[in-house]
């Protein structure tokens, strides 16, 4: 697999150096490519991406560089939007901010300046403690440009909870399923009592139809399964989104094909006292099969 990388990383396209984990801040470029071509599902040309928590502003650049790149492959249009208090972690208020890790001052931006001058035009940075700044930002999300990503690196507890509260708004200001990346749930020490996955844990039991949980089925889609993003990437569902109502939007009925019908196969007859299993026992589930049998 390394070996194919090599030639992957040489010759191959944007699409597969993804695949293949080769851009830098592969939860980013995971999430941004994934959540366009969402996007483009719900029949939406523009999307809203939001990360927590500046710094010195290497994620919010690295955002904006791959912004560029996915709107040039799904032509979906990306607003990046980062927050941060300018001066660094705020003091914290209990043992739920992991005062063990973090003091206040820590992570300074260290030139406001130099960062706001290699902001692109689709991007915005919003300077203030987030309770304070956070709420005026909701209120200008639509379903023109929706939240489609969110990525979470605030580090407290309290802060975390504040920043949640932007999956609290109304349902056709996100895509039916907003990734978020939780840049702090990966140590052994991080855990649900604490920092971002106590936030999470809050979050759901404060929300009945909007509701925080891992993304499901992400390992099992990538070459490099062990990789830490992966544990570190979530999903809001968004169960009360227009496209989620009973009535279904795009109409139609949907129709499953049928081989044996299509091509006339015939179908294999179970011998008598053959119950599927094999002579241990276990049932016989081939884990990838071209035939139907
Ligand atoms: C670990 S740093 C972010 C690193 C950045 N995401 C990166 O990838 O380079 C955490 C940041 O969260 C910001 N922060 C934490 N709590 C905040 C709050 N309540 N309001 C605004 N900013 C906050 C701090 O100022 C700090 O810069």
């Amino acid at each position: 697999m390394n070996i194919l990388s090599i030639f992957v990383a040489l010759f191959g396209n944007t699409r597969s150096k993804i695949a293949f984990d080769l851009i830098v801040r592969q939860h980013n470029v995971f999430a941004i490519l994934n959540a366009a071509e969402r996007a483009v599902e719900c029949g939406r040309t523009a999307i809203t991406v939001v990360e927590f928590g500046v710094a010195a502003g290497a994620g919010l650049l690295n955002l904006c560089k791959i912004s560029q790149k996915v709107t040039k492959i799904t032509g979906v249009e990306i607003k990046v939007v980062g927050f941060d208090t300018g001066a660094g972690m705020p003091p914290p208020r209990d043992y739920r901010d992991h005062p063990d890790y973090y003091v206040t001052g820590d992570f300074p931006m260290t030139d406001f300046d130099a960062l706001r001058g290699r902001l692109p035009a689709n991007a915005q940075l919003i300077i203030g403690e987030i309770s304070q700044t956070l709420p005026e930002f909701i209120a200008t999300l639509s379903s023109s440009a929706p939240l489609a990503y969110i990525v979470l690196d605030v580090d407290y507890y309290w802060s975390s909870v504040e920043c949640l509260k932007i999956l609290a708004g109304p349902s056709d200001a996100y895509l039916p399923l907003v990734l978020l990346y939780a840049d702090d749930v990966a140590y052994q020490d991080h855990n649900e009592w604490q920092g971002e996955m106590a936030a999470i844990g809050d979050f759901n039991k404060e929300h009945a139809m909007h509701k925080i949980g891992r993304l499901n089925n992400l390992s099992q889609a990538r070459y490099f399964r062990n990789a830490t993003w992966l544990t570190q990437m979530y999903a809001a569902h968004v169960l009360d989104h227009p496209r989620k109502a009973l009535e279904r939007v795009d109409g139609g009925t949907a129709m499953l094909g049928n081989l044996y019908l299509k091509w006339r196969l015939p179908v294999r007859q179970r011998p008598a006292g053959d119950n599927g299993a094999n002579k241990k026992g276990r049932a016989i589930s081939p884990a990838f099969s071209f035939f139907p049998v």
